[in-house]
């Protein structure tokens, strides 16, 4: 452990903490809004991270502070922890708590200092890296022996049911599972993954992140309702999931529905085809050939779907049209971040084209990046 998270922890805690557990956030390369119907997604780790610096408490009380926050410790007994009862950010560590005991484990409390580059209300999943980061340090100082992808269900559970977020699995496997060097593809129903080797820089390629600055918000009904949408699609065609529609029927299918959910369904069929598209491609060492795939995958989303909005559909105009190979919005939508596949030499230059398209929009100056596939959640020291 840095000697300085020991320091800033016990100035917090008045204790030497035990050690020093971090999570990271994510973008999804391709595969969106279809692990609620029980499709594909394939993931990436950002090297952006949750650290939390935790101890064991056996006074079976949890103390939480962020130094990203407003300078005072959440302070809680276990003891009569129940959804609602947490408002703050802190509802999503405190609800892994509640989520690890009602799946009947036994863990006592904990004293935890939390720090994080992960940006936040940008779409790259900050809520599961605190989930799984959390999720990890418990799971080693409760001596839990739990898998990843079981820390991971640990963290959906605390978002759906203890902060009240209606989200898929897909942020929390990809924050607990993801590897170095890999994206991670996972198939939502029966859990199975497979990382997929993703050497961008081999490759003379780079994933730039594009943050539009435009706050989403998964809790505000506009995601709640698109889920309802597929599942009443599903229902109507006699299916469990619209993962069950192949490709092949989708003409006659779409038909056979309401207007107004039939996008919906084209959008969940095509974007899981365009998942395994996108790892043939990868397996074959044809990262290139992945950008008009991404670009498609968000008109996509923008016509059918339907969750883009001004912001996230010019970032992927103006990445395109300055030499992108392609680009698209990543996470839930309705804001939030784009990614976008560029040679290395051409990253300044289509970040610079996004933010003066975003000047001549008179859009807030968007915040772009690089990221490299990184590593899921651990023990960092
Ligand atoms: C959010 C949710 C995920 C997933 C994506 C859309 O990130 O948390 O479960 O549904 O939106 O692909």
């Amino acid at each position: 452990m840095t000697e300085q998270a020991a320091i800033d922890f016990e100035a917090v805690h008045g204790a030497r903490p035990s050690g020093v557990w971090a999570a990271p956030g994510r973008v999804n390369l391709i595969g969106e809004h279809t692990d609620y119907n029980d499709g594909f997604v394939l993931p990436v780790a950002l090297p952006h991270r949750v650290e939390v610096t935790a101890r064991r408490r056996e006074d079976g009380r949890v103390r939480l502070y962020s130094a990203q926050g407003d300078g005072t410790i959440t302070d809680l007994a276990l003891d009569g922890l129940a959804p609602g009862v947490v408002t703050s950010w802190a509802a999503y560590p405190v609800g892994v708590f509640w989520a690890l005991a009602e799946a009947g484990h036994t863990v006592g409390g904990a004293d935890l200092f939390f720090d994080s580059d992960v940006p936040t209300g940008a779409g790259l999943s900050s809520s599961a890296a605190l989930e799984c980061a959390t999720a990890a340090a418990l799971d080693d100082l409760y001596g839990l022996g739990l898998s990843a992808p079981e820390l991971a269900l640990v963290a959906q559970r605390a978002e759906n049911a203890f902060v009240g977020v209606p989200c898929g699995v897909m942020d929390q496997m990809a924050s607990a599972c993801c590897t170095d060097g890999a994206a991670l593809f996972l198939d939502t129903r029966t859990l199975e993954q497979r990382h997929v080797p993703l050497d961008l820089e081999a490759a003379g390629l780079r994933l730039l992140v594009i943050d539009t600055r435009v706050k989403h918000d998964l809790g505000d009904g506009a995601y709640a309702a698109v889920r309802a949408g597929c599942e009443r699609a599903a229902g109507l065609l006699g299916l469990d999931a619209l993962r069950d529609l192949p490709a092949a029927d989708l003409t006659a299918a779409l038909a056979r529905l309401p207007r107004e959910l039939a996008p919906l369904v084209r959008h969940v069929v095509t974007e899981n085809q365009r998942v395994v598209e996108t790892i043939a491609h990868l397996e074959g060492g044809r990262i290139a050939a992945l950008g008009p795939i991404l670009t498609a995958g968000h008109a996509s989303l923008r016509d059918d779907y339907r969750v883009s909005c001004p912001e996230t559909d010019l970032a992927v105009e103006a990445a395109v049209a300055a030499g992108a190979l392609g680009a698209r919005m990543t996470g839930g939508g309705f804001g939030g971040s784009v990614i976008a596949l560029v040679g290395a030499a051409d990253v300044e230059p289509v970040a610079e084209a996004v933010r003066s398209a975003f000047r001549s929009a008179g859009f807030a100056t968007p915040v772009a990046f690089t990221a490299l596939p990184s590593a899921g959640a651990r023990r960092v020291a």
